[in-house]
């Protein structure tokens, strides 16, 4: 009987395949997606250092895209089961599902969180976000970042990437903010912003 070999599948992609990928992603919504490349590993692990695996609670991340910030939090110390993600991409939702498998990928509305997640999915250790907010108008963003911070514990971060100088969204007398990093190893430089209720 011939021998039949093993046929191990990588569902590891080339950096380059990956920005193809991602570009696709961005033809198909320019506002949604809003950036011409993936986050660096740089910026992803600096993103993930800001969520603490060994509080209670899952995390939640808004837009993963091709997954690079999922990735990272699982090397941080996330168990991929810890981790739910929305995304409103079918590709980049099947994406993510292949490269860290056990995360649960949720095809939905980061900006529709009643509608997308359950009641009961909240007591969240953070809540990282990919969205570009500076694509929508202000109050969008606030309503955003209040949504998010409504499913996390007292005092968790919602965690924003950038590309400004600036916020995003500026403090309210809901939330405050702080800037967490600067990654100039990213295409374009970006910043790390994490929001906490007052
Ligand atoms: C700038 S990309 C960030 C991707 C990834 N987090 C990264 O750092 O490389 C923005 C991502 O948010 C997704 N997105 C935009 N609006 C969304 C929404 N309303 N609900 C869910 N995902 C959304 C896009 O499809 C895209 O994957």
């Amino acid at each position: 009987m011939p021998h039949k070999a093993a046929v191990k599948i990588s569902t590891r992609t080339s950096p380059l395949a990956e920005h193809f990928e991602f570009l696709r992603g961005l033809i198909a919504s320019p506002k949604g997606v809003g950036a011409i490349a993936p986050s660096s590993a740089a910026l992803a692990r600096a993103i993930a250092l800001q969520a603490d695996p060994d509080q209670p609670g899952d995390v939640l991340e808004l837009g993963p895209g091709t997954g690079v910030v999922t990735e990272a939090l699982i090397a941080r110390g996330f168990r991929p089961e810890r981790i739910t993600a929305i995304e409103y991409d079918p590709e980049f939702v099947r994406r993510v599902r292949e490269r860290c498998p056990g995360v649960h990928v949720i095809e939905g509305d980061a900006f529709a969180l009643d509608r997308t997640l359950r009641p009961e999915d909240s007591g969240c250790c953070a809540v990282i976000s990919g969205i570009p907010l500076l694509n929508w108008p202000q109050e969008r963003r606030q309503a955003l970042i209040e949504a998010a911070l409504d499913r996390v514990r007292p005092h968790a971060p919602f965690i924003q990437f950038s590309y400004g100088l600036t916020p995003p969204m500026p403090a309210t007398d809901r939330f405050e903010v702080r800037r967490a990093a600067v990654i100039w190893a990213n295409l374009p430089p970006a910043r790390v912003w994490v929001y906490r209720s007052r």
